[in-house]
């Protein structure tokens, strides 16, 4: 049996609209992914839908007083009409409250349960709320997080700090229903023995054996990737409640399970399943090929919240049931940040993807100069900083000015030359096309490591070449004293074979300027295994557009943005740019016209005992010391060192390793994209045996918590801080 190819994003929550970030993270790079593969013919179903499970749904229902149901009809249509509107071409958007994908769930609880030693079952002490009447779910209690204050931290999760949690550490714990204190009563709920799947899990993501055999190549598996699964598996494994007391989702297929429903976590990556299910339905194919045995390459596309769940927990879960496949590959993303701070719907900070449509209705091509955008800027390593003025460059600057201009020019001079036609010629073609032949492998090669942003790279540098090459040989100069010089037919051959394969390697990226581009030279639209052929032509020394060809029309692909004659669409960018200036505006008169709370904060922290200066030092000492901004790549705990992170920091200019005496402080998981001061210039020193190249900085609260002194903005590295 050939390769089937199994890709999956994250379900994202009907619970809401979804952000720019969203679709940096678990969405664009998926499609870009399964694009290329169908351009390479494979055998691919790419699966995804909603999550529509879980307190997160029954709290929003709550607050606008409709059913849980009325919120997952509005937001599943609005997320998967907005996913089209936007190219994401899943091969089916599910829903989890599907009745298949309530049996498959139970099936699947059913089938652990019956092995006997998967689960175990506690009675436990939880919280309830006695107005309401009802055990409360862990999102449903709100208090201070232990690990950074923050008051507002959830019974499962800070979403200031990132900690995981559960609700009995909470620090002044309070009921979202009632807002009162609540009490802690008995109730009954499963487990998964998730810390009985510790040693094999262990081996298989640090060695990528399974099974006594190679699954996969753990060198592929990025590093924050890799460095958040071994931090969870360092911290030792522990069973996982897989139960909840909620009126919500899908019923526990046990009579002593009455009442109560399965954890939205453990059912929702089995969503993965019952899409693939209902795809095979809907298009007459066999969905165990695609789920079960070792021909299937399953990837988990999501953002890096959720890599516990899908390189660790539903693993497990997958292996304890038997049969299926584990994932070859987890290709999270990090975090994508709005113009320097975090997206923030209350503030009204960022744009979901729905509003940058109807905001851009007016602006041609605004899914392709999107989707470019964020492709250029995507998280994939660190978190990234969205902004509207780098929105602007990377449409006008790389595809109008480079990638545009290269293919206009191309096609305006065969029509000038060849009234249209690719020329006859005789050539050794392999020759000629080498650097770009070496340029496509490895764009190819990016494409199949997930390096999406590389290979937008390289696709650039493909077009550079090029405008290059062209301008190298201006054909325009030997024309005006020798139109029928064999030089302006092998370089217009060759810069019509550039462009042929421009306008396939741009597919995945923007799909809808492809019809287009395709057009332009002439080209039916993409096809299924268009880029397998192309590499044979180029393996082989064939042309990608044929002598005789005839090109299409001359179209300017990508008006420019910023156009001093038509200024409409530097006006909708603008407008963007006008909204946040506003915002911030309206809050820095907010904090100017609250006197009070001013003062309070002064007055609370001069209660506190602060230690006392140090001796007066010169200007010049302070500037000996180099400080410099850097971001945090990794972090992982030093064995045997229950104080030390070893870091590794992109000073800009250099990568780093820093071992930081902050682990009491901060996990090693919450810490990569972060930006960090550092002391660029201390003198190594070995810690634990391990050479440390500088210091990062972090200020202490006068409780002792610490925080890490980091720009208020994304800086770029290396940048000095003075
Ligand atoms: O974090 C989230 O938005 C979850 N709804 C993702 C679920 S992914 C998968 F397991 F379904
Ligand atoms: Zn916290």
């Amino acid at each position: 049996m050939s390769k089937k190819y199994l890709i999956t994003s994250a379900l994202p929550y009907a619970n809401g609209a979804l952000h720019l970030g969203h679709l940096a993270g678990a969405y664009l790079p998926a499609d870009i992914y399964v694009r290329y593969l169908r351009m390479l013919g494979k055998e691919v179903v790419w699966v995804c839908g909603s999550d529509e499970h879980g307190a997160a749904i029954t709290i929003k229902a709550k607050k606008e007083g409709i059913s849980p149901r009325e919120i997952i009809d509005k937001y599943h249509a609005l997320n998967k009409a907005t996913f089209e509107q936007l190219g994401i071409s899943f091969d089916i958007y599910h829903r989890t409250s599907e009745p298949i994908h309530h049996k498959t769930s139970q099936d699947f609880f059913l089938r652990l349960h019956e092995k006997g030693d998967e689960f175990e079952e506690h009675f436990i002490e939880q919280y309830y709320d006695e107005d309401y009447d009802q055990f409360l779910a862990d999102r449903y209690i709100i208090g201070t997080c232990p690990k950074c204050g923050h008051t507002e931290a959830f019974g499962d999760q800070c979403e200031n700090c990132g900690s995981d949690l559960s609700p009995l550490e909470l620090i002044n714990p309070r009921s979202t229903l009632s807002g009162k204190t609540p009490v802690l009563k008995k109730t009954k709920h499963w487990y998964f023995k998730l810390d009985n799947h510790t040693e094999w899990l262990k081996q298989w993501v640090e060695t990528g054996v399974l099974d006594g055999k190679q699954h996969h190549d753990p060198k592929t598996w990025k590093n924050h990737v890799l460095g958040q699964c071994l931090s969870w598996l360092d911290g030792g494994l522990h069973p996982r409640s897989i139960t909840r007391d909620l009126d919500w989702g899908i019923p526990v297929p046990l009579p002593e399970g009455k009442g109560k429903v399965l954890y939205v976590w453990f059912d929702a990556p089995i969503g993965y399943i019952s899409a693939a299910k209902q795809w095979a339905l809907d298009n007459g194919k066999n969905w165990e090929e695609y789920w079960k045995g070792d021909d299937v390459e399953l990837i988990h596309f999501i953002g890096k919240d959720n890599i516990v769940f899908h390189c660790i927990i539903f693993p497990a879960m997958l292996k304890a049931h038997g049969e299926y496949a584990l994932p070859k590959n987890v290709p999270a993303n990090q975090f994508l940040n709005f113009e320097g701070q975090k997206f923030s719907k209350s503030r009204g900070w960022g744009i979901e993807q729905h509003n940058y449509l109807e905001e851009f209705a007016e602006f041609p091509n605004k899914e392709d100069a999107l989707r470019y955008a964020l492709l250029r800027n995507m998280p994939e390593n660190r978190d990234a900083d969205f902004k509207w003025d780098d929105f602007v460059d990377y449409h006008d600057k790389e595809l109008a000015d480079n990638l545009g201009n290269f293919v206009n020019r191309v096609i305006t001079l065969t029509h000038k030359y060849f009234g249209g036609q690719v020329p006859e010629l005789k050539i050794d073609l392999q020759d000629k096309l080498a650097d770009v032949t070496a340029l496509t492998q490895r764009f190819t090669e990016e494409l199949d490591a997930f390096s999406f942003k590389a290979a937008s790279q390289t696709f650039l540098e493909i077009s550079t070449y090029g405008n290059t090459y062209l301008q190298d040989v201006s054909p325009w100069n030997i024309y005006k004293e020798n139109p029928d010089s064999p030089v302006i037919r092998e370089c217009m051959f060759i810069c019509l074979q550039i462009v042929g394969l421009l306008s396939l390697a741009a597919h995945p990226f923007i799909p809808f300027t492809s019809p287009r581009f395709r057009k332009l030279i002439g080209l039916p639209e993409v096809q299924n295994g268009d880029w397998a052929e192309l590499l044979h032509k180029l393996e082989n020394g064939l042309a990608i557009v044929p002598a005789g060809h005839q090109v299409g029309e001359v179209e300017v692909l990508f008006p420019k943005i910023n156009d001093r004659r038509d200024t409409s669409r530097l006006e909708i960018v603008n407008r963007q740019k006008d909204k946040l200036a506003a915002i911030l505006a309206a809050e820095a008169e907010r904090i100017k016209n609250a006197p009070a709370a001013q003062e309070l904060k002064t007055s609370e922290v001069t209660n506190t005992e602060l230690p006392a200066l140090k001796e007066v030092i010169q200007y010049e000492d302070f500037a000996k010391i180099d400080l410099r901004v850097g971001t945090i790549l990794s972090a992982e705990r030093v064995p045997k060192a229950d104080k030390l992170l070893k870091l590794q920091v992109d000073l800009g200019f250099e990568e780093r390793t820093i071992v930081s005496g902050i682990a009491e402080h901060f996990s090693p998981e919450e810490l990569p994209g972060k930006q960090v001061v550092v002391v660029a210039n201390l003198a190594p020193r070995k810690l634990r045996g391990i050479e440390s190249n500088g210091m990062i900085l972090s200020a202490e609260e006068p409780d002792g918590r610490l925080r890490l002194v980091s720009p208020a903005i994304g800086v770029s590295n290396g940048s000095i801080v003075k």
